[in-house]
């Protein structure tokens, strides 16, 4: 396999890195991506929207890029849906089918039914007062190929700097209600809001400070989940915060609980002030701001997360774009034996590999075992996965995995412990995509997800 060393030239005509464009993981054609924004399934299409820069490789003018698939890993990059204007660039959030025209978008004698996106219009800074982030509606009467902004916008303004990234469902039947979930980023809270339309909101609780509170929080999940082998109903909140990830710089966690459509409680153990039921979603450097596909047919529950780190992500080095999406991932809830919940993610395959590897793997993890893998390719470069049964961590080392000079926060070796369940053998599978490496270990109750840059693209594993 020959590759090219990558080379930025960011608005060059010559896609200057093609081996290390990913086939499965998203990216866009010729521009910078950042969150995935407004997943949603409708009539067989699934619907990635994402924050992206039109003009250019890095970070600014940020529109809503969209993409379509009917299979999660083969995508079809379309038209930006919602473009940045001089007065406001449209930060993250989500989007909804509107089935019951709460909002009165569609016009039902003509059969339309409404998608309707709800992002933050985040103010353009112009020097002369505080640029305001606050939530506004875009829709679509065409399943989702064209949109067009609400002449009311914006829906919810509370004057605020850092208030973004609303996630919004329908919770209940027919009597049930809008909620919104998003953050009041730098108090480190969620705040629910309700609605019967899309367009009137009310404040109905707040969720935090909680876990992890070394960054501002960013872009909120929540969604129920059966739990496995029972019949009961468990709430997830996911929140991503930056930094103060554990793996450092941008990172997600979850908390587990009960939501009434008002309000979300964190479970905790009897006696103890202690939230117990939160983790992280995945302790690599490369997993951010993910949330979940809503109404999709077959009930289950899909995650994307953008592959980066705000530390290094406008630096990353390819080109023409810039930035990979995860692979979609199904998340699943199980209970441990000490009755915590945990999340389990799975990634969504392509049937036909094609240059997508995954290695399958069962190393022992006792007390005295250590087995270090190497994924690689063609020349020394690699990135290590070490399972440490002394001190029973999974670490990624990829201070050694190709170009790590462009920053000085990329080369990095992270670390989460083995869960208890494993006993003395721990499963693993190593997924690589040109630059995109994720690990699931431990059946997925514990994920990395890492970039690595290298001159041969990595298509085996050895052990060292
Ligand atoms: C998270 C984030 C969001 C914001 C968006 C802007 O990565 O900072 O909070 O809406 O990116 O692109």
């Amino acid at each position: 396999m020959t590759t090219s060393f990558p080379i930025t030239a960011a608005g060059s005509a010559i896609d200057s890195t093609p081996t290390l464009r990913p086939s499965a993981h998203f990216t866009a054609e010729r521009a910078w991506l950042n969150d995935p924004n407004g997943l949603i399934q409708y009539k067989g299409v699934y619907h990635l929207f994402f924050q992206t820069n039109p003009h250019g490789t890095t970070w600014g003018d940020i529109s809503w890029g969209h993409a379509t698939s009917t299979d999660l890993v083969t995508w079809t990059e379309q038209d930006v849906a919602i473009p940045c204007t001089p007065e406001e660039m449209a930060f993250s959030g989500s989007a909804v089918v509107d089935s019951r025209n709460t909002a009165g978008f569609a016009d039902q004698e003509r059969g339309e039914t409404a998608l309707v996106a709800i992002y933050t219009s985040a103010q353009r800074a112009t020097g002369d007062g505080p640029a305001i982030q606050s939530q506004s509606l875009a829709f679509s009467l065409d399943d989702g190929a064209t949109w067009s902004r609400y002449a009311g916008n914006p829906v919810l303004d509370i004057g605020s700097e850092e208030f973004r990234d609303p996630k919004v469902f329908w919770y209940g039947g027919d009597d049930g209600h809008w909620v919104m979930v998003l953050v009041e980023a730098v108090e480190r809270t969620v705040a629910v809001y309700t609605s019967p339309d899309l367009i009137n909101w009310t404040l109905a609780s707040r969720f935090g400070p909680a876990h992890a509170v070394g960054g501002v929080w960013e872009c909120p999940d929540l969604f129920p989940l059966i739990v496995e082998g029972t019949g009961e109903t468990r709430w997830v909140l996911v929140v991503s915060l930056n930094p103060g990830g554990i793996a450092g710089g941008s990172g997600a966690q979850y908390f587990v609980g009960d939501f009434d459509g008002r309000t979300f409680v964190a479970e905790r153990l009897t006696d103890s002030p202690h939230l117990t039921d939160y983790d992280w979603l995945d302790y690599g450097r490369d997993y951010y701001a993910a949330v979940s596909f809503d109404n999709v047919a077959d009930g289950r529950r899909l995650m994307v997360g953008w592959a980066s780190n705000w530390q290094y992500a406008n630096e990353t080095p390819t080109a023409p774009w810039r930035s990979a999406m995860s692979l979609v991932r199904e998340v699943t809830l199980v209970r441990s034996g000490d009755g915590r919940h945990r999340l389990v993610q799975r990634a969504v395959l392509p049937a036909d590999r094609g240059a997508v590897r995954v290695f399958e793997t069962t190393v022992p993890c006792g007390p005295d075992d250590l087995t270090t893998l190497a994924v690689h390719g063609e020349g020394d470069e690699r990135l290590l996965v070490i399972v440490d049964g002394r001190e029973r961590t999974i670490s990624c080392d990829r201070t050694v995995s190709g170009d790590t000079g462009f920053h000085p926060d990329f080369p990095s070796v992270d670390r989460a412990p083995i869960p208890e369940e494993c006993g003395d053998q721990l499963d693993l599978q190593i997924i690589v995509d040109a630059m995109i490496v994720e690990v699931f270990a431990a059946g997925g109750l514990v994920t990395f997800t890492e970039q690595v840059f290298p001159r041969s693209n990595y298509d085996r594993v050895s052990s060292v």
